[in-house]
């Protein structure tokens, strides 16, 4: 049982107003075909054509950029699990096929200055040409679709949009094509039934040439009618956000000079954009671009908060620096789009913005400098941006991507961002307890469980943990969303992601659930509440291991008395010498294998005994003792699942590597002996340090003992720490009122019912609402059963000043009380 006392009384201050926000970056194919709803793939013809400075490499499988980045390519059409997964089958121009025809790309004769390719098409008598969309073109019965195309000839052609045996015909018009200069084509269609994966065809029945520079269908239906897909905007308007983070992410960096993102390549007619191909492995149109994301905002009350690039490429893919005029470019385009969104129509960009039909300036109140960006080159970069965006605008709050403010620079709020298991956000439900309040607003930019629990209940039940330890502290955590918001199950780069659709259908994973109840449900203030829970240990097993430099010694390694060999040589190897053993270097694959865990340090071999199941066990160990040389053994080395996301699949992360294995560290050297553990970079100490008695150039005795929920260490026979495995509790909860209400968000991490005693100092109503999400731990969403786990409300009875309330196992809870003003 747990408790949550409640004051009123005591309010501790207001919420942040734009505390639940979305972030939308176009990853999975989330822009066109998604939010964005083209219909035809490769509209522009250029999905095939590498980056500027980017060179093929393994006959087209893959490409690799100036400063030495490799993507998978496959001649345009992405990454190789999207072409075995989907079939795709071969073609020199992706999306698109022929029968009884010639297709060509033409890269002189453009439709315009920023279209690098036109299709030339041959037809026989009888010839046709196709594209299959996004996975399939959809057809929804009596739905209207505009089709329009710059075309060339002289010519009659017939558009149909069909299946692909070309047994049904949903609609077909005729287009005359009778102009010698490109000219635009347009078609409305009416499909007379339903279907998920039409394609759309050009046949001319006589033959001949024709020439196209830029293709689109659209649907007619879209929400607010201001083109974005329907089902997929109501999802985001359910959350209630109150900010929308965009463009990116990583596509904000790019990888080259010509992928960075840049506001000037996202306005204007859709055909005269300039596309290029994002971080994520494909080709944008840039049909969503700066004026669709603002009108989104507007449409559903949203704060934008642009990200722009801040004149580099991603750090984490050989980053490439812009210097000079190039600099300035990309720094003037940002003013830009900030005069775009806010200027006047006397303006330049506000006069543009009037063209797009929109005279009223929108909002622009954060501007992100960069995604992900750090270091001195950043500072630098950081710097002017920011004093120039101030002097202008300086209402405009800056964000920057790390704490800038440590190294003497001005900031309004500082972006950070976590990806990790659900158990780690259930630990740090207390992470910004302690952060300065003079220090800047927190923006916790992205967010998500990627290891074990992976889209399902339990990892949406550890972000609500960590939530609300935000909620708790949102006098100083100003904004937070979650990361990545879409994903085209036809097309997944990165894993999980909130919602997932395909070409007519979505649904969200639990996550989106809590978010949509936390959304909805903030209250006005924060008051003061305490809790009482049980704890539950973070579930650790595995044996030991050692890590240390080439040259460290060590025999007798034993577990429960007996003798242990090495199970993982991982970063290096051992070998046996005198009836000893002895670590020594890397051999050239685990070299390589290093380079790919990000440049993991090949100087500090990891070596694992014992498989993974062990809770319960002592280790023991002598290891030969050197000044200055550091001795670390691990401490429960069992692999934590592999993260989702898999950016490489030729080289997939190896389940024993370095980035997997993460015991607790038992680090000794020149006689100071502490544990800890180290989730993300920075390691997290779980000791104080201790002086022990130690024998220099001998060898000495380390053993521990573990419990899986305390851990003994014991130097030379002498206990040394005796330290609890770290744990959560099995309850967490804030509280939030107004003048009518009093709003609880608890939950239970366990997986028993928990019936909490909850204590509130005002006199509140019998009847009550709770929204409550739960189910089984590993419960998960489905195309297939799309809302199996959702939040459902109840009505209960019996909520007094001190009353009990039963929360699910495994569940998130929103319960709302109305304040009695009588009592
Ligand atoms: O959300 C996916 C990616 O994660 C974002 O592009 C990037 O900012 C982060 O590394």
């Amino acid at each position: 049982m747990s408790r949550i006392e409640i004051k009123t009384k005591n309010r501790r201050f207001p919420i942040a107003q734009n505390l639940y926000g979305i972030f939308f970056e176009d990853i999975n194919r989330a822009g066109d075909g998604g939010l964005y709803p083209e219909m035809i793939r490769n509209t522009s013809f250029e999905d095939s054509i590498l980056p500027h400075g980017c060179v093929d490499i393994e006959n087209g499988y893959a490409m690799v950029s100036p400063t030495g980045w490799r993507d998978e390519f496959n001649h345009g059409e992405g990454l190789s699990r999207w072409v075995r997964e989907n079939e795709t089958a071969e073609t020199p121009v992706p999306g698109w096929y022929c029968e009884n025809a010639d297709m060509r790309l033409d890269t002189l004769d453009t439709l315009n200055e920023n279209r690098k390719a036109s299709l030339k098409v041959t037809f026989s008598p009888d010839g046709i040409i196709y594209n299959t969309g996004f996975y399939g073109v959809p057809q929804k019965k009596n739905a209207g679709y505009l089709f329009y195309m710059f075309a060339k000839a002289d010519e009659r052609v017939v558009l149909s949009i069909e299946t692909e045996d070309d047994n049904h015909v949903y609609s077909q018009k005729e287009i005359v094509i009778d102009s010698i200069e490109y000219k635009k084509y347009e078609v409305m269609l009416s499909a007379d039934g339903d279907c998920e994966n039409a394609r759309i065809s050009l046949r001319c029945k006589m033959g001949g040439v024709i020439k196209l520079g830029f293709c689109s269908m659209m649907p007619l239906e879209t929400y607010q009618g201001h083109g974005l897909r329907m089902d997929l905007v109501e999802k985001l308007r359910d959350l209630h956000p109150s900010f929308l983070r965009f463009p990116g992410g990583c596509i904000v960096e790019g990888f080259t000079r010509d992928t960075v993102m840049r506001f000037k390549n996202t306005i204007g007619p859709v055909w005269e954009r300039a596309g290029h191909l994002l971080m994520w492995h494909y080709h944008t149109s840039n049909g969503l671009g700066f004026h669709e994301y603002l009108q989104l905002c507007e449409d559903l009350q949203m704060e934008p908060l642009y990200v722009c690039n801040c004149g580099m490429t991603c750090q984490a893919r050989c980053s490439l620096l812009l210097e000079g005029e190039e600099l300035e470019e990309i720094f003037q385009d940002t003013l830009n789009a900030i005069e775009y969104a806010t200027g006047g129509t006397d303006s330049k960009w506000g006069r543009v913005r009037a063209q797009m039909g929109h005279p009223e300036p929108f909002k622009m109140n954060y501007i992100e400098i960069g995604n992900e960006n750090f270091g001195n080159d950043y500072e630098k970069r950081y710097v002017k941006f920011y004093t120039e965006i101030k002097k202008q605008y300086p209402n405009i709050q800056i964000v920057a991507n790390t704490h800038m403010e440590e190294h003497g620079f001005p900031l309004d709020i500082a972006d950070e961002h976590y990806y990790n298991t659900a158990e780690y956000f259930a630990e740090n439900v207390g992470f910004f307890d302690h952060y300065d309040r003079k220090g800047p607003k927190i923006f916790l930019g992205e967010l998500s469980v990627v290891r074990g629990f992976v889209g399902r209940l339990y990892a949406a039940l550890g972000e609500a943990a960590f939530l609300i330890g935000m909620e708790r502290n949102q006098d100083i955590v100003e904004l937070s969303s979650y990361a990545p918001l879409l994903q085209n199950m036809n097309f997944k780069a990165w894993y999980p992601n909130l919602i997932l659709f395909n070409n007519n259908k979505s649904f969200a994973i639990p996550s989106y659930y809590v978010l949509k109840m936390f959304g909805r449900n903030r209250g006005e203030y924060v008051v003061e509440s305490k809790d009482t829970a049980d704890v539950l240990y973070r579930p650790v097993h595995g044996m030991a291991s050692l890590f240390g430099k080439p040259g460290l010694q060590y025999k007798e390694a034993k577990w429960n008395g007996n003798r242990v060999e090495v199970t993982h040589e991982i970063m290096g190897e051992i070998e046996a010498f005198d009836g000893k053993y002895r670590i020594v270097s890397a051999n050239e694959q685990q070299k390589e294998e290093a380079k790919r865990m990000n440049g993991a340090d090949t100087d500090q071999i990891l070596v694992v005994f014992g498989e993974e199941e062990a809770v319960t066990g002592t280790f023991d160990i002598d290891i030969y003792v050197e000044e200055d040389r550091e001795i670390i053994i691990g401490v429960y080395s069992s692999r934590i699942p592999n993260g989702e996301y898999v950016f490489d699949e030729t080289n997939p992360p190896k389940d024993w590597n370095i980035e997997n294995v993460k015991p607790f560290y038992w680090k000794i050297v020149n006689g100071i002996s502490t544990l800890s553990e180290k989730p993300d970079a920075k390691p997290i100490a779980l000791t104080e340090e201790y002086h022990t008695p130690i024998e220099k150039n001998a060898f000495n005795h380390f053993s521990y003992y573990a419990d899986g929920r305390k851990i003994w260490l014991s130097i030379n026979g002498q206990l040394i720490h005796e330290v609890s495995v770290p744990g959560f509790p099995s309850m967490a909860s804030v509280v939030c009122d107004t003048e009518a209400q009093v709003i609880i968000k608890a939950v239970n991490m366990s997986s028993k019912a928990d019936e909490i005693e909850i204590h509130i100092d005002c006199d509140v109503e019998s009847n009550y609402q709770a929204a409550v999400l739960t189910g089984d731990k590993e419960d998960q969403n489905s195309m297939d059963c799309p809302q199996k786990v959702r939040d459902r409300e109840k009505i209960l009875q019996g909520a007094a000043k001190t009353f009990v309330y039963t929360a699910p196992a495994y569940s998130v809870n929103v319960i709302k009380l109305q304040k009695n003003r009588r009592g």
